[in-house]
């Protein structure tokens, strides 16, 4: 019999979610070729019929005495349990065995490779990054669970969550079934706020502020007025006018039957033209009406009587705003001439890049979008991209009533810097994205539309949308509130790994959800070519000669606007 100071490393607790163990050489419990940490998996076993894997969670030490009565040092390990080799085969959970074994020790190399291999099906993996603690390791994620579910990747500024959704999705749109040449078939939009993605994707259908062709009238009514009436005023002649002459103009507009026009309404998809609109609301404010009468006396002798109409200088806020509006040329691209004529399905083949050239990945680069329309920009868009999804499969299960695949050609939409779009927050400003996106993120799964979410501030991001996330990369993360809000949403028992994530190197990630086999803390892949960083390098550009400035050309760009 082993006599229990002997045995270096034992199991002293089992809770349902957590084992403590107890070693005493920390030296010798190690194995060779690897340096134990936070994020090392570890091997319970009594013999090899089942084997329990484990994950270290945090280190302790604890000062006891021992039978001598000297002090001693002891090393107290927690880790969680993940899942059960059993007959060669792992099984997530970890609650199956019956009488807790005590042996421990630090899993073998082969032993969590083979796990990673061998969990899932050839052509379901996807990997993107090697196991942190071992590099030789690489962690592939279930390819179709990943994407088909949303992904969330938050850290601080510099911890890499842009080269990680630029290795993703290079890693995706590359991956290929076949022997073909040519594009794969992913699709991917990219709302890039920073200019940050270019230089990343160079074959990509990029569009920006000068390329971008969005019809206004394709905007909801709720975006309508937040575009077209000052959100302060409650002013229901405004509101009313407005609708009125949006309608007006619809049916104007539509070449259809009478029928037909009867059924249009404010929110119709259809196409009217701002300068109705303008036009209308000009002459409510200077109506006069004809009282049928006519001055008996006076100077005015023989001429109509008249009076002002109801709304007569009460809309003179209401024109001058639409007038700005119409001849604000940061707006050309939702009401300049090119945005009246184009046609909603070149409208739909610009964000899917089903253009002259087909690709993989659109970039939408919104740093020249106002900020004030950048929530309805952003939420026209998503919003034409999900009704995409959902047209798409109507017309895919009436054409087949057997279909089993809702969407053959499913889409992943990437919002860096969510919490600018989906905010934590009821402000008017940023209803618009927030609908639309928490729509996707609620119902986008059945109509093939994933989202991936990017963040260095998770805490201040719609609960209803994080929560809908299924797959996590956490990069490194600084901030307390944001800790603890990653903490809550995890869906795995692992709160306490979060501890590691202020100290994460860049590109290092606590990986997790449901597409994961194990929750790993990975070394991201090194992408390539790279996210342009937006660090300007001011001390290498200080100490260069004196630059000349054409402060003239700034002024021209200025006053262009
Ligand atoms: N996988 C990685 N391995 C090593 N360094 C990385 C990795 N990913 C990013 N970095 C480095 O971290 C820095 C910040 O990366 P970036 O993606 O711009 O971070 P963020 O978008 O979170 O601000 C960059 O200088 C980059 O070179
Ligand atoms: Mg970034």
């Amino acid at each position: 019999m082993i006599e229990p100071d002997k045995l270096n490393a034992e199991v002293i607790s089992v809770f349902p979610d957590k084992v403590r163990i107890s070693v005493d050489n920390l030296e010798d419990f190690q194995i060779a070729e690897e340096k134990l940490k936070v994020g090392s998996y570890l091997r319970i076993a009594d013999n090899d019929n089942a084997v329990l894997i484990a994950i270290i969670e945090n280190f302790s030490i604890e000062v006891g005495v021992t039978s001598e009565g000297s002090p001693r040092r002891k090393y107290i390990l927690e880790a969680n349990p993940l899942g059960l080799i059993r007959d060669g085969k792992f099984e997530r959970g970890g609650d199956t065995i019956a009488i807790p074994p005590k042996k421990v020790e630090p899993a073998k190399k082969e032993e969590i490779e083979k796990i990673f291999q061998e969990s899932l099906e050839e052509n379901k993996k996807f990997s993107f990054a090697t196991l942190s603690t071992n590099s030789s390791i690489t962690v592939p994620v279930d390819g179709d669970k990943f994407f088909n579910k949303h992904i969330a990747i938050v850290g601080s500024t510099g911890s890499g969550k842009s080269h990680s959704v630029a290795k993703i999705i290079q890693n995706a749109i590359n991956a290929k079934s076949g022997e073909y040449t040519g594009l794969n078939n992913s699709h991917v939009v990219i709302f890039d706020i920073h200019s940050e993605y270019k230089t990343a994707f160079p074959t990509s259908n990029f569009i920006d502020i000068s390329s971008l062709i969005l019809p206004y009238w394709l905007l909801n009514s709720d975006e309508l007025q937040e575009l077209f009436i000052e959100t302060e005023s409650n002013d229901h002649n405004q509101r009313n006018t407005f609708k009125e002459s949006v309608i007006n103009s619809r049916i104007l507009h539509f070449k259809g039957t009478a029928e037909q026009k009867n059924k249009i309404h404010f929110d119709s998809p259809l196409y009217f033209d701002i300068t109705d609109v303008l036009a209308y609301a000009n002459a409510k404010n200077s109506e006069t009406i004809d009282t049928g009468e006519l001055y008996a006396t006076g100077e005015k002798k023989g001429q109509p009587k008249t009076t002002q109409g109801s709304l007569n200088g009460k809309l003179t806020n209401f024109v001058s705003r639409l007038e700005n509006r119409i001849n604000d040329k940061r707006l050309e691209f939702l009401l300049g001439d090119k945005a009246k004529k184009i046609s909603f399905d070149d409208t739909l083949k610009q964000l899917l890049g089903y253009g002259s050239s087909n690709s993989n990945v659109t970039i939408l680069d919104l740093s020249g979008v106002p900020f004030e329309v950048l929530s309805i920009t952003v939420s026209l868009i998503s919003r034409i991209l999900f009704e995409y999804g959902y047209y798409y499969k109507r017309m895919r299960c009436e054409a087949n009533s057997a279909e089993r695949i809702n969407n053959d050609v499913p889409l992943l939409l990437v919002y860096e810097e969510a919490h600018k779009y989906v905010p934590n927050s009821d402000l008017v400003k940023y209803r618009a994205s927030k609908e639309s996106i928490e729509r996707i993120a609620k119902e986008g799964r059945k109509y093939g539309i994933s989202l991936l979410l990017a963040s260095q501030r998770p805490s201040e991001i719609s609960e209803t949308i994080f929560s809908q996330c299924n797959n996590f990369l956490a990069l490194r993360l600084t901030n307390p509130n944001d800790q603890n809000y990653v903490k809550r949403l995890l869906p795995d028992t692992l709160g306490n790994l979060v501890d590691k994530l202020p100290s994460l190197k860049a590109g290092e990630c606590l990986l997790i959800g449901d597409a994961v086999i194990l929750p790993s803390i990975v070394q991201m892949d090194r992408c390539d070519p790279e996210p342009a960083s937006n660090d300007i390098p001011y001390f290498q550009l200080w100490k260069e000669e004196w630059k000349a400035l054409d402060v003239l050309a700034i002024k021209d760009a200025w006053y262009q606007k």
